[in-house]
């Protein structure tokens, strides 16, 4: 895997990764769910029911949504799945959880949907414990992605999904150039301007150079244990759906 250095350098003079990302996204909680809407022009609402269907809870069940920040893509399963389904949403921002709680009480989702802080790569629940996993741009602020695919593998049941939705790299060389140039020099102006976060929105881009393809993605899932994965690309490969089974 690639080595971003000025990044990894930032990591460290925070203490590492963890604590950075933390940090980042405790300060963006307030305007996070705005921004999200403008950058992907609305988009984010779709990939979410793209990836909330393919997690496909049945009635009863109750899935985990790690790094659930303001709890969209929880509501979007919640959504797209039969009644009394439930989600647990964990995240190591409470900044970002309190946005989410104002959120859920709003709707009415308070008793559906339960956040708690928590850490995805060392997941506070005990083995085989939920029917199913997903998490939406989250994987990439991990600091070890193996270990966070084998947690969720831990703790969903035999013949339940792990869902991982996360910005990719588009395969198209056009498509591909016109992503880039918005994904690296648009997006994060927009971030500063409208969103007054320079840091944080340059963040998000230099988050994507070391983080692996579809493809690259597709076989850390496997070699952490999960069978039968396969991976969706959305709008060209902006976005990507992996989805794997525990056997
Ligand atoms: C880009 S936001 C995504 C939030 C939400 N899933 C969504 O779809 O909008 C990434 C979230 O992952 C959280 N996060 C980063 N590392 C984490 C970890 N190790 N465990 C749990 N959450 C984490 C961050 O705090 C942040 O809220």
């Amino acid at each position: 895997m690639k080595t971003n250095f000025a990044l990894e350098e930032k990591f460290r003079a925070v203490g590492g990764k963890r604590t950075y990302v933390k940090g980042l996204f405790g300060r963006i909680a307030g305007v996070y769910d705005l921004m999200n809407r403008l950058m992907s022009l609305g988009l984010d609402i779709y990939w979410r029911k793209r990836a909330a269907r393919y997690l496909a809870l049945a009635t009863g069940e109750t899935g985990l949504d790690l790094g659930a920040g303001t709890a969209d893509l929880s509501i979007s399963v919640i959504h797209n799945s039969g009644p009394g389904t439930k989600m647990i949403g964990m995240d190591i921002t409470p900044e970002m959880l309190a946005v989410g709680r104002k959120k859920l009480k709003r709707m009415g989702l308070e008793d559906r949907i339960d956040l708690r802080v928590g850490d995805a790569e060392h997941i506070d629940l005990p083995d085989n414990s939920v029917d199913g996993c997903c998490s939406a741009f989250t994987v990439r602020n991990l600091t070890n992605l193996h270990q966070g695919f084998s947690e969720m593998l831990r703790v969903v049941r035999p013949g339940s999904r792990v869902l991982c939705l996360e910005i990719s790299h588009p395969p198209g060389k056009i498509f591909g150039g016109l992503f880039y140039l918005y994904f690296y020099k648009l997006a994060p102006l927009f971030g500063t301007i409208i969103g007054k976060a320079f840091e944080e929105y340059n963040y998000l881009p230099n988050s994507l150079t070391t983080f692996p393809k579809a493809p690259e993605l597709k076989t850390i899932m496997e070699e952490a244990g999960l069978s039968n994965v396969h991976y969706y690309y959305l709008n060209g490969g902006i976005v990507a759906i992996h989805v794997g089974t525990k056997a």
